[in-house]
């Protein structure tokens, strides 16, 4: 997407054929910085402190730390080494796991002198495979708000709620949940998106609202608890949000807060929808609630809140009476039933084990339990 005019990804390799270039997202919305990573300990610290985050987003800098790792030792333990570094950087994304299993499973049988290339030439092919994958589901999800913009009075927009960000700051490009979106708006239809702030480490507030003021897509930002009482009045037509993992049964992982979303659109007949680009789904599991792990991240995220001054000066605050403490489970499992449809790029389908098993039958045996 552009940036100030200038068409940008979330990573890219640096002219100097040494480092990976990546925006550092823990200073939006305040500044655009960017960050070159120089070996394997630069991109687990990318993944694990979140410069980048976002599952495909940490699928594909996996890949460049796989390829960073190898450039310096490429034998069979540097690079069995990589792969057990960057898979313990963050637990939840199943796109971790399925980037690096994807590149291991190609350089293993190579000779160690033909690694670091091989890596490379992967690492750019997973990258524009994200982006090809965002689009088609961007182009799955049009006819949706299409036909759902339809039913509107002549003039009212089209109101989509999304929660975190599972926009292009969360993918290579184009991102999940706002391909879709963005489809919409470049082709016309009259679009809002009420943008959940998604405490506590507000990507909603801070990255997806940034997003859409750069290209331009209306949008309001809202607190977390504001979105039941915008379905009970009628100012939602669509819930779409983005995934961290989806079970072989259809069982949703995404942002905490995401599930709670999910209860209320059902309570109020909104259509609930995931885009899911398919590194997204773990087809060795089913249920999510007992088979995925929930990242539990510092209490610090939610005892602390970062923002700009009136002086302009970046500051962090403490919110808490010292000494209550805090927890901070990361994601929550909507499961199946509370979901409408999985955007692909295959297709919309529902969110049953028959339907994603049509949808993709070369991966469909996988499944067990
Ligand atoms: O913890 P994060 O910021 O890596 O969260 C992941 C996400 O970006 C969201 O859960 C998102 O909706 C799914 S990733 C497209």
């Amino acid at each position: 997407m552009n940036v100030a005019g200038r068409s940008t990804r979330t990573i890219w390799p640096e002219a100097d054929g040494v480092s990976v270039g990546i925006i550092d997202q823990t200073r939006l919305p305040h500044a655009f910085a960017t960050v070159r990573m120089e070996s394997l300990a630069d991109a687990a610290h990318a993944i694990r402190d979140m410069l980048v985050r976002g599952a495909p987003l940490i699928g594909a800098t996996a890949a460049w730390g796989m390829w960073l790792a190898l450039r310096t030792e490429s034998g069979d333990a540097a690079l069995n080494r990589a792969h057990a570094t960057l898979l313990a950087t963050r637990p939840t994304a199943v796109n971790l796991r399925w980037a690096l299993d994807r590149v291991q499973a190609r350089l293993a049988p190579l000779p160690p002198s033909e690694r670091p290339d091989a890596a490379r030439a992967l690492a750019v092919e997973i990258c524009d495979e994200d982006v090809a994958l965002n689009r088609a589901i961007g182009a799955a999800g049009l006819p949706l708000l299409t036909a759902l913009a339809a039913r509107k009075p002549g003039g009212e927009p089209l109101n989509i709620l999304t929660h975190c960000n599972a926009g292009w700051l969360a993918t290579v490009d184009v991102g999940t949940a706002t391909a879709p979106i963005y489809a919409a708006h470049d082709t016309g239809l009259n679009v809002h998106v009420w943008v959940d702030e998604t405490r506590p480490r507000n990507q909603g507030a801070s990255l997806t609202a940034w997003e859409l003021l750069n290209h331009g897509v209306p949008h309001t930002v809202i607190a977390d608890n504001a979105g039941g009482h915008l379905m009970q009045h009628g100012r939602v037509d669509v819930v779409i949000t983005g995934t961290d993992r989806v079970t072989a049964a259809g069982d949703v992982c995404n942002k905490i807060g995401t599930y709670l979303k999910a209860l209320a659109a059902r309570d109020n007949g909104v259509p609930f929808y995931v885009a899911t680009p398919s590194p997204s789904i773990d087809w060795t599991i089913r249920d999510g609630r007992r088979e995925i792990p929930i990242e539990e991240r510092s209490a610090a995220e939610v005892a602390r809140i970062t923002g700009r001054l009136p002086s302009g000066e970046i500051a962090v605050v403490e919110l808490l009476p010292p000494g209550s403490p805090a927890g901070n489970p990361a994601f929550d499992v909507t499961p199946a039933r509370l979901v409408t449809g999985l955007i692909t790029e295959r297709g919309v389908c529902a969110a049953t084990e028959p339907a994603l098993a049509s949808l993709f039958p070369e991966y469909a045996g996988r499944t067990h339990g």
